[in-house]
């Protein structure tokens, strides 16, 4: 069966986005789905590759009983080509990224909390590093993730 490919794209690839990734993963292998997915993130930003998740994003899940594995890679145009659904952070992340979609795949683009039903229009996964707010982002990450995966279900019948 062919998979669904996903990625989470943020800035750096050492807060959000990695989070995000570890949080749909637990949620898939929980619900017996890992072998329906590939999953990866990746940073619209260069400053952070080959660099292990933030410490703080680290720590805030490994309090939630869940592991951040990634290392952090630039997203380039051309991993459009490699994935399903390309899932933006935040409106900046989105607009760097409409910015380097080749236009026959700009759809496969989203804002990543569109799938929070309970989330408005618009809503962002803010930006932790400077400010701080990592358990939020942590509970933002969940609740979207959760919804993403709602929405997957129903779109591929499953
Ligand atoms: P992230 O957070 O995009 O959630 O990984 C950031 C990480 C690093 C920087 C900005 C945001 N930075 O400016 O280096």
């Amino acid at each position: 069966m062919e998979k669904i490919r996903v990625c989470f794209v943020c800035l750096g690839n050492i807060c959000r986005s990695p989070t995000a990734e570890a949080v749909f993963l637990d949620l898939i292998e929980k619900e017996g789905l890992s072998d329906r997915f590939v999953v990866d993130s990746a940073g619209t930003g260069s400053w952070h590759v080959g660099e292990r998740a933030h410490r703080d994003t680290r720590a805030e899940a490994k309090r939630r009983g869940i592991e951040v594995k990634s290392i952090a890679r630039q997203f380039i145009g051309e991993d459009f080509a490699r994935f399903d659904y390309v899932l933006a952070m935040d409106r900046s992340n989105h607009a760097n990224l409409l910015r380097i979609a080749p236009e026959d795949q700009e759809n496969k683009l989203h804002l990543f909390r569109t799938f929070d039903p309970d989330s408005e229009v618009g809503a962002e996964v803010p930006d932790p590093y400077y400010e701080g707010g990592f358990p939020k982002v942590y509970d933002i990450c969940e609740a979207a993730a959760r919804g993403f995966l709602n929405h997957v279900k129903s779109a591929h019948g499953f």
